[in-house]
Protein backbone atom coordinates (compact mmCIF):
# COMPACT_ATOMS: atom_id res chain seq x y z
CA UNK A 1 0.00 0.00 0.00
CA UNK A 2 1.44 3.39 -0.31
CA UNK A 3 1.04 5.64 2.34
CA UNK A 4 0.02 8.90 2.33
CA UNK A 5 3.44 11.58 3.66
CA UNK A 6 2.05 13.50 6.17
CA UNK A 7 3.50 16.18 8.13
CA UNK A 8 1.40 17.25 11.35
CA UNK A 9 1.52 20.72 11.98
CA UNK A 10 0.09 21.38 15.58
CA UNK A 11 -0.26 22.91 19.11
CA UNK A 12 -0.89 20.19 21.53
CA UNK A 13 -3.04 20.60 23.14
CA UNK A 14 -5.56 17.87 23.98
CA UNK A 15 -7.37 16.86 20.78
CA UNK A 16 -3.41 17.84 18.52
CA UNK A 17 -2.51 14.69 20.88
CA UNK A 18 -5.02 11.98 19.51
CA UNK A 19 -4.43 13.54 16.06
CA UNK A 20 -0.89 12.54 16.98
CA UNK A 21 -1.85 9.07 18.18
CA UNK A 22 -4.54 8.53 15.06
CA UNK A 23 -1.59 9.51 12.47
CA UNK A 24 0.76 7.01 13.53
CA UNK A 25 -2.07 4.33 14.01
CA UNK A 26 -3.21 4.45 10.90
CA UNK A 27 -1.26 2.45 8.38
CA UNK A 28 -2.25 4.39 5.07
CA UNK A 29 -0.52 7.58 6.89
CA UNK A 30 3.03 7.59 7.22
CA UNK A 31 3.69 10.56 9.58
CA UNK A 32 6.83 11.69 8.38
CA UNK A 33 7.37 14.91 10.79
CA UNK A 34 5.91 17.14 13.77
CA UNK A 35 6.36 21.33 13.66
CA UNK A 36 4.85 22.65 16.38
CA UNK A 37 3.94 26.39 17.24
CA UNK A 38 2.76 28.36 19.83
CA UNK A 39 -1.39 28.18 20.36
CA UNK A 40 -3.22 26.28 23.16
CA UNK A 41 -0.20 27.35 25.06
CA UNK A 42 3.36 29.16 24.57
CA UNK A 43 5.76 27.34 22.21
CA UNK A 44 7.76 25.40 24.91
CA UNK A 45 5.44 24.15 26.48
CA UNK A 46 3.57 22.52 22.90
CA UNK A 47 7.09 21.18 21.85
CA UNK A 48 7.51 20.20 25.33
CA UNK A 49 4.20 18.34 24.95
CA UNK A 50 4.70 17.15 21.33
CA UNK A 51 7.74 15.60 22.79
CA UNK A 52 6.28 13.95 25.73
CA UNK A 53 3.63 12.34 23.57
CA UNK A 54 6.23 10.89 20.66
CA UNK A 55 8.23 9.56 23.84
CA UNK A 56 5.33 7.94 25.17
CA UNK A 57 4.66 6.40 22.07
CA UNK A 58 7.81 5.26 21.39
CA UNK A 59 7.34 7.05 17.70
CA UNK A 60 10.72 7.75 15.59
CA UNK A 61 9.23 10.95 14.26
CA UNK A 62 11.11 14.23 14.03
CA UNK A 63 9.74 17.10 16.37
CA UNK A 64 10.45 20.93 15.43
CA UNK A 65 9.97 23.48 17.39
CA UNK A 66 8.47 26.48 15.26
CA UNK A 67 7.24 29.50 15.49
CA UNK A 68 6.44 31.28 18.58
CA UNK A 69 4.45 34.51 17.70
CA UNK A 70 1.95 34.80 15.29
CA UNK A 71 2.85 37.08 11.91
CA UNK A 72 1.14 40.11 13.06
CA UNK A 73 -0.82 40.17 16.33
CA UNK A 74 0.21 39.10 19.89
CA UNK A 75 -0.07 35.67 20.85
CA UNK A 76 -3.16 33.81 22.35
CA UNK A 77 -3.42 30.99 24.21
CA UNK A 78 -6.40 28.97 25.27
CA UNK A 79 -5.39 27.49 29.21
CA UNK A 80 -9.05 27.58 29.88
CA UNK A 81 -9.18 24.77 28.03
CA UNK A 82 -6.14 23.10 27.66
CA UNK A 83 -4.59 24.13 31.18
CA UNK A 84 -1.24 25.16 32.55
CA UNK A 85 0.80 22.90 30.55
CA UNK A 86 -1.51 22.53 27.40
CA UNK A 87 -1.94 19.23 27.67
CA UNK A 88 -3.11 18.66 31.73
CA UNK A 89 -4.63 15.30 33.20
CA UNK A 90 -1.48 12.99 32.85
CA UNK A 91 1.94 13.06 34.40
CA UNK A 92 4.32 12.02 31.96
CA UNK A 93 7.28 9.92 33.10
CA UNK A 94 11.04 11.75 32.50
CA UNK A 95 11.32 13.46 29.44
CA UNK A 96 14.51 12.24 27.36
CA UNK A 97 13.37 12.76 23.69
CA UNK A 98 14.27 16.37 22.18
CA UNK A 99 13.61 18.88 18.89
CA UNK A 100 15.74 18.58 16.23
CA UNK A 101 18.38 21.68 15.64
CA UNK A 102 16.14 23.01 12.37
CA UNK A 103 13.33 25.51 13.09
CA UNK A 104 9.91 23.89 11.77
CA UNK A 105 10.13 26.22 9.09
CA UNK A 106 13.82 24.99 8.01
CA UNK A 107 12.38 21.63 8.62
CA UNK A 108 9.83 22.45 6.34
CA UNK A 109 11.54 24.02 4.18
CA UNK A 110 14.14 20.77 3.48
CA UNK A 111 11.51 18.18 3.58
CA UNK A 112 9.63 19.82 0.85
CA UNK A 113 12.54 20.53 -1.57
CA UNK A 114 13.45 16.68 -1.82
CA UNK A 115 9.74 15.11 -1.71
CA UNK A 116 5.91 15.66 -1.95
CA UNK A 117 3.76 15.72 1.66
CA UNK A 118 0.58 16.70 2.43
CA UNK A 119 -0.36 19.18 5.38
CA UNK A 120 -2.31 18.84 8.19
CA UNK A 121 -2.86 21.60 10.49
CA UNK A 122 -4.21 21.49 13.86
CA UNK A 123 -3.23 24.77 15.01
CA UNK A 124 -3.05 28.10 14.15
CA UNK A 125 -1.35 28.55 10.56
CA UNK A 126 2.20 30.16 11.52
CA UNK A 127 4.39 28.06 10.41
CA UNK A 128 2.78 27.37 7.30
CA UNK A 129 2.08 31.22 6.50
CA UNK A 130 5.94 31.98 7.56
CA UNK A 131 6.71 28.74 5.56
CA UNK A 132 4.97 29.89 2.75
CA UNK A 133 5.86 33.72 2.65
CA UNK A 134 9.87 33.10 2.79
CA UNK A 135 10.54 29.54 -0.05
CA UNK A 136 7.19 30.23 -1.81
CA UNK A 137 8.58 27.89 -4.12
CA UNK A 138 7.99 24.90 -1.69
CA UNK A 139 4.49 25.47 -3.04
CA UNK A 140 4.63 22.48 -5.95
CA UNK A 141 5.47 19.74 -3.31
CA UNK A 142 2.55 20.25 -1.00
CA UNK A 143 -0.10 17.70 -2.65
CA UNK A 144 -2.76 19.26 0.07
CA UNK A 145 -3.30 21.17 2.87
CA UNK A 146 -5.79 19.39 5.35
CA UNK A 147 -6.95 21.91 8.40
CA UNK A 148 -8.67 22.33 10.98
CA UNK A 149 -9.68 25.74 11.48
CA UNK A 150 -12.57 27.98 11.14
CA UNK A 151 -16.32 27.60 10.98
CA UNK A 152 -19.28 28.56 8.48
CA UNK A 153 -21.54 29.41 11.25
CA UNK A 154 -20.26 30.67 15.20
CA UNK A 155 -16.76 31.04 16.17
CA UNK A 156 -15.43 29.45 19.72
CA UNK A 157 -13.22 32.85 20.65
CA UNK A 158 -15.47 35.46 19.45
CA UNK A 159 -19.01 35.78 17.75
CA UNK A 160 -17.27 34.91 14.31
CA UNK A 161 -13.68 33.35 15.09
CA UNK A 162 -12.27 29.93 15.69
CA UNK A 163 -9.68 29.85 18.01
CA UNK A 164 -6.84 28.60 15.19
CA UNK A 165 -7.87 31.43 12.39
CA UNK A 166 -7.94 34.17 15.22
CA UNK A 167 -4.75 33.52 16.57
CA UNK A 168 -3.13 34.08 13.43
CA UNK A 169 -5.24 35.40 10.48
CA UNK A 170 -2.84 36.99 8.72
CA UNK A 171 -1.07 33.50 7.84
CA UNK A 172 -4.46 32.22 7.58
CA UNK A 173 -5.32 34.32 4.83
CA UNK A 174 -1.52 33.78 3.04
CA UNK A 175 -2.60 29.39 3.30
CA UNK A 176 -6.20 30.06 2.24
CA UNK A 177 -5.20 32.41 -1.06
CA UNK A 178 -2.00 30.28 -1.84
CA UNK A 179 -3.38 28.29 -4.67
CA UNK A 180 -2.75 24.90 -2.72
CA UNK A 181 -5.68 22.53 -2.21
CA UNK A 182 -7.12 23.57 0.99
CA UNK A 183 -9.63 21.68 2.87
CA UNK A 184 -11.20 23.24 5.46
CA UNK A 185 -12.90 21.26 8.95
CA UNK A 186 -14.21 23.70 11.15
CA UNK A 187 -16.72 24.32 14.17
CA UNK A 188 -19.88 23.53 12.26
CA UNK A 189 -18.36 19.80 12.14
CA UNK A 190 -16.47 19.68 15.19
CA UNK A 191 -19.00 20.72 17.18
CA UNK A 192 -20.66 17.59 15.98
CA UNK A 193 -17.70 15.73 17.45
CA UNK A 194 -18.63 15.00 21.09
CA UNK A 195 -16.71 13.07 22.85
CA UNK A 196 -18.84 12.39 26.12
CA UNK A 197 -17.99 10.65 29.37
CA UNK A 198 -20.04 7.35 28.40
CA UNK A 199 -17.48 7.17 25.15
CA UNK A 200 -14.30 8.00 27.11
CA UNK A 201 -14.85 5.11 29.60
CA UNK A 202 -15.68 3.15 27.12
CA UNK A 203 -12.36 3.61 25.65
CA UNK A 204 -11.04 3.78 29.35
CA UNK A 205 -11.90 -0.36 28.77
CA UNK A 206 -10.01 -1.27 26.11
CA UNK A 207 -7.26 -0.94 28.68
CA UNK A 208 -4.07 -0.75 26.48
CA UNK A 209 -1.41 1.96 26.89
CA UNK A 210 -3.01 4.51 24.56
CA UNK A 211 -6.27 3.96 26.35
CA UNK A 212 -4.26 4.64 29.66
CA UNK A 213 -3.37 8.39 28.29
CA UNK A 214 -6.37 8.76 26.50
CA UNK A 215 -8.74 8.39 29.39
CA UNK A 216 -6.85 11.13 31.86
CA UNK A 217 -6.43 13.32 28.64
CA UNK A 218 -10.19 13.50 27.68
CA UNK A 219 -11.41 13.76 31.06
CA UNK A 220 -9.77 16.67 31.82
CA UNK A 221 -10.65 18.52 28.47
CA UNK A 222 -14.86 17.04 28.47
CA UNK A 223 -14.60 18.62 32.63
CA UNK A 224 -13.25 22.09 30.68
CA UNK A 225 -15.54 22.28 28.07
CA UNK A 226 -18.13 22.09 30.57
CA UNK A 227 -17.25 24.79 32.08
CA UNK A 228 -16.17 27.18 29.50
CA UNK A 229 -19.33 26.49 26.94
CA UNK A 230 -21.48 24.40 29.23
CA UNK A 231 -20.77 21.43 26.73
CA UNK A 232 -22.03 18.05 27.43
CA UNK A 233 -19.04 16.80 25.95
CA UNK A 234 -15.77 18.12 24.34
CA UNK A 235 -15.63 18.77 20.52
CA UNK A 236 -12.86 16.14 19.05
CA UNK A 237 -11.77 18.97 16.76
CA UNK A 238 -8.23 17.91 15.55
CA UNK A 239 -8.45 14.26 14.99
CA UNK A 240 -10.96 15.13 12.25
CA UNK A 241 -8.59 15.80 9.72
CA UNK A 242 -6.82 12.77 10.06
CA UNK A 243 -9.62 10.67 10.00
CA UNK A 244 -10.76 12.76 6.81
CA UNK A 245 -7.74 11.92 4.92
CA UNK A 246 -8.44 7.82 5.50
CA UNK A 247 -12.26 8.00 5.46
CA UNK A 248 -13.06 10.55 3.23
CA UNK A 249 -16.77 9.03 2.55
CA UNK A 250 -17.26 9.77 5.90
CA UNK A 251 -17.62 13.69 5.91
CA UNK A 252 -19.38 15.55 3.24
CA UNK A 253 -17.53 18.87 1.75
CA UNK A 254 -18.04 21.16 -0.64
CA UNK A 255 -15.73 23.70 -2.84
CA UNK A 256 -16.21 27.24 -2.44
CA UNK A 257 -14.69 30.29 -1.86
CA UNK A 258 -13.35 30.99 1.37
CA UNK A 259 -12.13 35.00 2.14
CA UNK A 260 -10.13 35.29 5.93
CA UNK A 261 -11.20 38.52 7.71
CA UNK A 262 -8.03 40.65 8.71
CA UNK A 263 -9.71 43.80 9.10
CA UNK A 264 -8.96 43.51 12.44
CA UNK A 265 -12.53 44.76 13.30
CA UNK A 266 -15.09 42.57 15.44
CA UNK A 267 -14.59 39.82 12.93
CA UNK A 268 -10.83 39.57 12.54
CA UNK A 269 -9.98 35.97 11.96
CA UNK A 270 -13.49 34.83 10.63
CA UNK A 271 -13.42 32.80 7.59
CA UNK A 272 -16.02 34.00 5.75
CA UNK A 273 -17.43 30.78 3.53
CA UNK A 274 -19.74 31.85 0.41
CA UNK A 275 -21.58 28.09 0.84
CA UNK A 276 -24.14 29.60 -1.93
CA UNK A 277 -21.97 31.53 -3.90
CA UNK A 278 -23.38 34.64 -3.52
CA UNK A 279 -19.83 36.46 -4.23
CA UNK A 280 -19.22 34.97 -7.65
CA UNK A 281 -15.74 34.63 -6.16
CA UNK A 282 -12.89 32.15 -7.16
CA UNK A 283 -13.60 28.84 -5.53
CA UNK A 284 -10.78 27.98 -3.09
CA UNK A 285 -11.49 25.32 -0.52
CA UNK A 286 -12.94 22.01 0.02
CA UNK A 287 -14.82 22.93 3.39
CA UNK A 288 -16.40 20.22 5.27
CA UNK A 289 -19.97 20.33 6.00
CA UNK A 290 -20.94 17.40 8.01
CA UNK A 291 -19.64 14.09 9.56
CA UNK A 292 -20.73 10.69 10.20
CA UNK A 293 -20.70 11.19 14.05
CA UNK A 294 -20.55 6.93 14.90
CA UNK A 295 -18.90 6.23 12.23
CA UNK A 296 -15.91 8.93 13.19
CA UNK A 297 -15.94 7.43 17.19
CA UNK A 298 -15.36 3.95 15.58
CA UNK A 299 -12.39 4.75 13.53
CA UNK A 300 -10.91 6.57 16.97
CA UNK A 301 -11.56 3.18 19.21
CA UNK A 302 -10.33 0.73 16.39
CA UNK A 303 -7.18 2.99 16.23
CA UNK A 304 -6.78 3.07 19.97
CA UNK A 305 -7.56 -0.70 20.07
CA UNK A 306 -4.39 -1.29 17.23
CA UNK A 307 -1.85 -0.43 19.60
C1 LIG B 1 -8.94 24.40 17.94
O1 LIG B 1 -8.39 25.23 18.96
C2 LIG B 1 -7.59 24.48 19.82
O2 LIG B 1 -7.85 24.82 21.15
C3 LIG B 1 -7.85 23.03 19.52
O3 LIG B 1 -6.66 22.27 19.72
C4 LIG B 1 -8.30 23.03 18.09
O4 LIG B 1 -7.21 22.93 17.22
C5 LIG B 1 -10.45 24.40 18.06
O5 LIG B 1 -10.95 25.70 17.91
CA1 LIG C 1 -5.00 22.32 18.01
Amino acid sequence: MKKRKIILDCDPGHDDAVAILLASSYEEIDLCALTIESGNQALEKTSRNALNLVQYLSLDVPVAKGEAKPMVRDAQICPEIHGESGLDGYEFPPLYKKCVKQDAVTLLKEMLTKDEYTIVATGPLTNIGVLLKKYPEVKNNITEIVLMGGSIGFGNVTPAAEFNIFCDPEAADIVFTSGIKVTMIGLDVTRKILITNKINEEIKNINNKVSALFYPLMKVFIENQKKVFGFDGAPLHDPATIVYLVKPEIFKTKFMNVTIDVSKGPSYGRTNCDQFDYLKLKKNAFVVLDVDVDAYFEEIKNCIKKY
